[in-house]
């Protein structure tokens, strides 16, 4: 044999430049055959070094031991971990296709850190189940964590057909039950494919022994998957690193992270939200400077404007066509790692990308415990553990979702000074507000009453105002509404009624129960409502208004008039009433997004009242109304 062809040190063959990579990661219980199937796709790829199976396989002879593939990977491992191959942290093999790495996952703990932190990323993944065991403890808590980091590309493995004979029952069973699994938490396998990475079956060949499996083998769903799209296609993202002053110029210095970008060019600035066109670029490829025409992915570039804007570091330089999300409140999975616990109401820095922001844990919405996957209510997470996680911001923030930007759509926590979690964005259940606070009229000029606030109170005897009801379906906003509204009306009062389903008629028929079309609701109502305030009129608003983001928009529109109503009443009690048979329908899943079950509701912090009626009739509240009403708006 060729000596130089063995030489088992040799390092693994590295990805060439001009294909195409895909990073996947092989998760499952520890005994389903993690390695083996490792070992079998190298040496069915023929990606092994020259020689090396050859040489295990000689040295397994010399000691009168069986074979084993795995001990092919255990000994690339042991040189990985002695430093001898040139890549230390990933594992190359190659199809015709692509080439592509694998993730080390040693423990799903590490595992998840590392993807969270932004340390390994992977594009897809191979779930492998052991055919006679069937699903397991871990196997599920590995789907979970797919699921969890969004990995959408997965292939199934049903290992070890061979010890079950081949039977296409017992691998239709399995795959019933795992697919059954998966699509309860939200994960969709690709395929589930029935295996032996032993005996090569269905890893890189189609196995003989099952002729009743017509699906693609393993290599064949591997090469299926879409190749990510590289950086340079995605949207233009530029976090501003630094503001550079010379004389009355202005260079904006940051990296860009996805997209390119183009002299001449508009930009968004968000959160500022302000649009200006680039005048110049100036780039540092490898410490040479210059001027050009674009800057892309991974380049460090300084950018000069056509109009002096006022910037900050931190801020997100953007596409016009395609910008960052703003919101002040979203949804995290949360890798906690500090050393004290993390606390709903506990305050944090946040850096995300270049920013740095004060935010609030609103609340903890379930804890997800990777061992047994329970999902506790919990006011407290504690070291190592996941959560999910709703955080606030007292301004407005640009941030993307990770599972379309991972670069920022990542941030960590800061307490103190130490790094204490790592989080991805999800924005399931929110909205984005940009659209709620862009203003696009312009030359436009405030025109002013002759007639005062105080002047119209004297006249109707009462001043106007918004009674601002929010409150889950059900909980009595309307009832109590038009009761209340009949009762003040008997006492002379101007006073009228705006209620969800009346205004879904008409005004906001274009608006479904989306985030962001409830958003859109509300900032109309709210506006409405005012413009009522102002003239004169007793306004009471029924709707649910489940975001505390849009009620206090609402609450800015009509400034001091505004008085925000809790109408209480648990999920239990609203659920039971189901006056509508909504609850009924969105528990059969014929409603999608329907508040308390399937989209948030954000409770009020600090309510101007709270009627309770779970606890009261709908007398004794509308008395509590009555009272209220005449002890804040009747002129005396
Ligand atoms: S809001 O969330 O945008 O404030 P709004 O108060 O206008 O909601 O409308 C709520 C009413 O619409 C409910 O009382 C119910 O009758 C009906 N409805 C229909 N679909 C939904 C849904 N998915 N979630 C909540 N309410 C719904």
């Amino acid at each position: 044999m060729d000596q130089s062809k063995n030489q088992v040190t040799a390092p693994i063959q590295r990805q060439q430049a001009h294909r195409d990579l895909l990073r996947i990661v092989i998760v499952g219980h520890v005994d389903h055959g993690k390695s083996t199937l490792v070992g079998r796709l190298f040496h069915d790829t023929d990606s092994l070094p020259e020689g090396k199976y050859e040489a295990i396989k000689a040295m397994c002879e010399r000691r009168g031991m069986p074979f084993e593939w795995a001990f092919l990977m255990d000994s690339m491992q042991a040189e990985r971990d002695q430093g001898i191959t040139i890549d230390t942290s990933q594992i190359w093999f190659h199809t015709d296709k692509r080439d592509y790495t694998i993730i080390d996952a040693p423990g799903h703990k590490e595992f998840l850190k590392n993807m969270v932190t932004g340390a390994a990323q992977s594009d897809a993944a191979v779930l492998i189940v052991d055919a006679d065991e069937g699903i397991q403890e871990q196997s599920r808590r590995h789907g979970y964590l797919l699921h969890l980091l969004g990995v959408r590309h997965v292939a199934v493995a049903v290992n070890k057909m061979d010890l079950c004979e081949y039977s296409a029952e017992r691998f239709n069973e399995i795959e019933r039950d795992i697919r059954a699994y998966l699509e309860s938490i939200g994960v969709s396998p690709s395929f589930v494919i029935p295996v032996s990475a032993r005996e090569g079956d269905n890893i890189a060949r189609p196995s003989d022994n099952m002729p009743w499996y017509l699906g693609p083998t393993i290599v064949q769903s591997l090469d299926s998957f879409p190749t990510p799209t590289s950086p340079i296609h995605l949207p233009f993202r530029m976090p501003v690193q630094d503001v550079y002053k010379f004389d009355q110029r202005r260079i904006i210095a940051g990296r860009i992270e996805s997209g390119r970008l183009s002299v001449g060019d508009f930009v968004l600035f968000s959160p500022s939200n302000k649009t200006v066109r680039v005048k110049s670029i100036e780039t540092w490829p490898e410490g040479k400077g210059g001027p050009a025409a674009h800057g892309v992915a991974g380049q460090s570039v300084g950018i000069t404007l056509d109009d002096q804007i006022f910037v900050e570091r931190g801020e997100i330089v953007s596409g016009t066509g395609n910008p960052p999300i703003e919101t002040d409140v979203f949804r995290a999975r949360l890798f906690w790692l500090g050393r004290k616990p993390l606390e709903a109401g506990g305050q944090y820095k946040m850096k995300l990308a270049t920013g740095e922001t004060n935010v609030t844990v609103q609340s903890i919405e379930q804890i997800i415990d990777t061992t047994d996957l329970s999902h506790s209510g919990a006011t407290q997470v504690e070291r190592n553990q996941v959560a999910e996680v709703i955080i606030r911001s007292k301004r407005l923030v640009a941030i993307d979702e990770f599972a379309a930007l991972p670069r920022t759509g990542r941030f960590v926590l800061v307490d103190k000074y130490d790094i204490a979690g790592g989080g991805i964005i999800s924005m399931e259940g929110y909205a984005d507000q940009r659209g709620l606070v862009t203003q696009r009229s312009t030359n436009i000029t405030k025109v002013e009453h002759r007639i005062s606030d105080d002047d119209r109170a004297l006249k109707n005897g009462h001043a106007g105002g918004v009674l601002w009801f929010t409150g889950l379906s059900g909980a009595g906003k309307s009832t109590l509404a038009i009761e209340l509204e009949r009762r003040l009306f008997d006492r002379g009062y101007h006073v009228f009624v705006l209620d969800g389903d009346n205004v879904r008629h008409g005004l906001n028929a274009n608006l479904s129960f989306s985030p962001q079309d409830r958003a859109e609701n509300i900032r109309r109502v709210g506006e409405v409502a005012a413009l009522f305030a102002g003239a004169g009129m007793l306004t009471l608003t029924a709707f649910i208004s489940p975001y505390r983001s849009d009620r206090d928009r609402a609450r800015a529109a009509a400034e001091r008039a505004f008085h925000e109503i809790h109408i209480k009443a648990d999920i239990e009690t609203c659920e039971q009433r189901d006056p509508k048979g909504l609850y009924q329908k969105a528990r059969r899943g014929e409603i999608k997004d329907f508040t308390g079950i399937s989209a948030p509701y954000e409770a009020p912090d600090s309510p101007e009242l709270t009627v309770d009626t779970a606890a009261h009739s709908i007398e004794e509240c509308v008395d509590q109304l009555v009272a209220y009403v005449e002890a804040n708006f009747r002129v005396r």
